[in-house]
This record gives structure tokens, sequence and C-alpha cells, in this order.
């Protein structure tokens, strides 16, 4: 049992919109110091079944320990349930439960109840009360801060939704010590992403702790959060909607996304494929801003190191380039692609020569 840590307070300053970012060890207990005021004192919580049965159990202690009335609705594990017919079924248990519009929903869970669970809060009623536990690295570090949420449609991922911004978002570390390991390097790729566009000290801080994170030491663990999404917060709030600098948080992703879809989704996790697909940017970087080579090399050891792919499936340069003109980012038919200039800082750019990707895909 990991004893309980102060927890450590980000603001997502978005004027009437801002909220806190609470991250720490075992802060599920504490929940009552760090949730919003209920008006209603009524929470209800959306989960799976996987997550309730290692997490729910201390949750619901918290919320009695603080007088919160809590119902709980879950929901089937996995990302082919982040649907429509998910989304109906829980408004249609929020309207058995006569859930008000000042009912709290809590989403305990990875990326895809935080987006499934936010987007049915953002739809109920026009608008309920919304609070974040993430419980995935990769939620916890990127999907539950900045408002995104939504549903899959058959035609495409992430396509039917709104930005919804949270009240709070509550990051216990603790809960990662039941995530499966490959989904935990998923996170990581993630870690390295914000270093990589951002933060030089971030990156090499990275490079020196690659032990106590993969061995997930708590206080590590904790640190690496609170730098991640101190760096998502900054660029939510210079960009909430992304129409510029917010979509330097697709480095990697153009080439990650074509590699999710090309080997057929789930058989590579996203932070894997991200983590490929950064490699690929950073080679095309080198060939077109003039980052050095060491530092792609850089970022391809680091990534191994905390044992996530560096070398991409050989799906053929065509291929990628089909899939990568797919993309939801290409905008008036050109492919726009995040780049590296040095460790630590990136550039959008809409130019690429086909030449130039070709020979990147072509390795
Ligand atoms: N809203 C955003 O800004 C944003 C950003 C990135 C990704 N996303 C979305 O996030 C989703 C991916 O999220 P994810 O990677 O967290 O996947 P996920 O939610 O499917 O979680 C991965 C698996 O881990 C399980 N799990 C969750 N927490 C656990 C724990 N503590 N212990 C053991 N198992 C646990 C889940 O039940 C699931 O089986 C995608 O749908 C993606 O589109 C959204
Ligand atoms: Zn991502």
């Amino acid at each position: 049992m990991t004893t309980p840590q102060k927890a450590r307070t980000l603001v997502v300053a978005l004027a009437e919109r801002s909220y806190p970012v609470h991250i720490g060890a075992a802060l599920l207990a504490g929940i009552g110091h760090l949730l919003p005021n209920t008006r209603s004192g009524r929470s209800i919580i959306v989960t799976n079944q996987v997550v309730a049965a290692h997490h729910l159990d201390r949750l619901q202690e918290g919320l009695e320990r603080a007088d919160i009335h809590h119902d709980v609705i879950v929901v089937p594990d996995g990302e082919v349930h982040k649907d429509w017919a998910t989304l109906y079924d829980i408004h249609t248990r929020l309207l058995e439960l006569k859930a008000e519009r000042s009912t709290m929903l809590i989403a305990l869970g990875g990326g895809v109840i935080g987006d499934l669970a936010g987007f049915a809060a953002a739809t109920y009623q026009r608008g309920m009360p919304l609070v974040q536990i993430p419980t995935t690295l990769l939620a916890q570090v990127d999907s539950s801060v900045g408002g995104k949420t939504g549903v899959n449609h058959p035609l495409g991922k992430n396509m039917i939704g709104a930005f919804y911004q949270p009240s709070a978002v509550i990051i216990d570390s603790a809960t990662l010590s039941t995530l499966p390991d490959r989904e935990y390097a998923s996170g990581l790729a993630e870690v390295v992403k914000y270093g990589a566009i951002r933060s030089p000290e971030l990156f090499a801080w990275l490079e020196s702790n690659v032990l106590p994170l993969l061995s997930r030491d708590q206080a590590t663990l904790a640190q690496a959060i609170h730098e991640s999404c101190r760096i998502k917060a900054e660029i939510v709030v210079a960009d909430e909607r992304e129409t510029g600098e917010r979509a330097l948080l697709n480095f990697g992703h153009t080439f990650g996304h074509a590699i999710e879809v090309g080997t057929g989704y789930g058989t590579w996790l996203h932070g894997e494929a991200v983590a490929a697909g950064m490699v690929l940017a950073g080679e095309l970087s080198v060939r077109l801003t003039g980052m050095p080579a060491t530092e792609n090399s850089r970022l391809r050891r680091l990534l191994s190191r905390f044992g996530l792919p560096v070398d991409p499936p050989a799906l053929g340069a065509n291929r990628y380039l089909e899939l990568m003109s797919r993309d939801k980012k290409v905008e008036a038919g050109k492919l726009r692609v995040v780049l590296l200039e040095v460790l630590g800082r990136a550039t959008i750019r809409a130019d690429i020569p086909r030449s130039e990707l070709l020979a990147v895909l072509g390795l």
C-alpha cells in the first residue's frame, strides 16, 4: 500500500473554465478534500469492469468519508465500446438514476472512459460537472487534461465529440501499479514527446531517470506526470481549440496513426506507434530542419530504453503516404507534419516534399 503524498496542484488557466489538476500518490482515500464543491452532494462514477476491480473500492471509500453520495455506471472495457451505443446507455442510466444538472460525473479509467464519460457529461442536460480520475499513464499525462471528449464513428476515430473542460482532474499515481507493462510504456512515449517538443530539461531528466520510471517509483512518476501536465496545460491555455500551437502535441502522431491503422487497430498500442512515429519524424527533421542526427539518436535510444518500438513496421512507402494523407491533420489537402529543430523545440511544416517523405519511409 502506497502512503498518501500531499498533492501537487497545477491550474489550467482558462478564465471561467479554469480547473485544478491534483497530482500525487494514493490520493483517492482523501478525495473529499480535492473535489470541487458539489451543490447536490451527489456524484455518479463511470468506469469499466477492469478498472472497477482494481480501484473502485478506494474511490467509493473516499467519497463515503466525504459524505458524497455516489452511484456507479459500469460500461464494457475497450476502445470498441467508445461508441454511440455506449454513450446512449450512459445517458439512459443517468436518466434512470434521476441525475440532475448539478450532479457530478466522475470518470474513473483510461482515455476511453475519460473521452466517453466526458462527452456524456458534456451532453447530459446540456452539461453537468465532470471530474476526471485517469488511471492509465496515457490518460494521466494526456487525455484527462485539455477538454477533448468524444466517441468513435464507424467511419472515423474521435469524429463525434465536444470540447468540454472538467471541473477538476485528480491524478493518483498509485493507480498505475496495476497497469500492464505495455500500457505503461505506451504512456511513457507521450511523456518523452513533451520533452522532445517543449523541454530539453524534461528530456535530459528522463534520460537520467529511466530505471526509477521503469520500476514505477512513485515520487519519480509524480514528477514526470507533473511536468507533462504542466506542458500540456500551457499549450492548451495558449490554444484551447487547436487552431495553432496545440497541433505541436501531434509530434510523431501523423506517422503513428498510419502505423496504428496500417497494422490494424490494437495491434500496436497508441504510444508504441507514436514512439516509432516520433523517430520517423525525427529522421525527417534531420533532413529538413537541420536538426543534428545525434539528437534523433538520443530520442531513439531513450524510447528503446523504455521498451518502446523505434523501427516502423514495413507497410511500404506508398501505403504510408496513402494512410497519412487520410489523417485528420490534413488541411486544404496539405499534409502537416510536426518536426523538431532541436530536442525541446518543435515546428509545424506543411511543405514536406514527397521525395523526402519517401526517403524516410523507404529506410
Ligand atoms: N481526449 C484526449 O485529449 C485524448 C488524448 C489521447 C488519447 N485519447 C483517447 O484515449 C484512448 C486511449 O486511452 P488509454 O491508452 O488510456 O486506453 P484505455 O482507456 O483503453 O486503457 C487501456 C487498458 O487499461 C485498462 N486500465 C485502465 N486503468 C488501469 C489500471 N490502473 N490498471 C489496470 N488496467 C487499467 C483499461 O480498462 C484498458 O483495458 C483512445 O480512445 C484515445 O482516442 C484522448
Ligand atoms: Zn497520443
